[in-house]
């Protein structure tokens, strides 16, 4: 299976990236002290996909997912939307700083791909 590795040292707090891979967009973000408060302080059972931020990262201040909307496949838009975190166009869905569905027709959150930390954290392999 196709492995990508991603130089984590390139990507400064409080910013996107987006990678490929296999042929899906992949969204890197390196989230600053208060956007992981943020995305903790949410009452996460009320959501409608359920799930703390601390399932959703490996490391609090790397969130990683596909970036591929849960209604029909667009790709969202990062630093838009209702919550701090990406808006998909196509038909309106906000998700917020962990990609969580919060608003919109969107029924999940973001997928979070398997992944692991490399070279002593400095990078990604996804
Ligand atoms: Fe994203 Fe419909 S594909 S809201």
């Amino acid at each position: 299976l196709a492995k990508v590795e991603v130089d984590l040292a390139k990507i400064p707090m409080g910013k996107n990236v987006i990678i490929k891979w296999r042929g899906k967009p992949v969204f890197i973000r390196h989230r600053t002290e208060s956007e992981v408060q943020e995305a903790r302080s949410v009452d996460w059972r009320s959501l409608r996909d359920p799930q703390p931020d601390e399932d959703r990262v490996k490391k609090p201040e790397w969130l990683i997912m596909l970036g591929v909307c849960t209604h029909l496949g667009c790709v969202p838009i990062g630093e838009a939307g209702d919550y701090g975190g990406w808006f998909c166009p196509c038909h309106g869905s906000h998700y917020d700083i962990s990609g969580r569905a919060r608003k919109g027709p969107a029924p999940l959150n973001l997928e979070v791909p398997n992944y692991e930390f490399a070279d002593g954290e400095g990078k990604v392999v996804i």
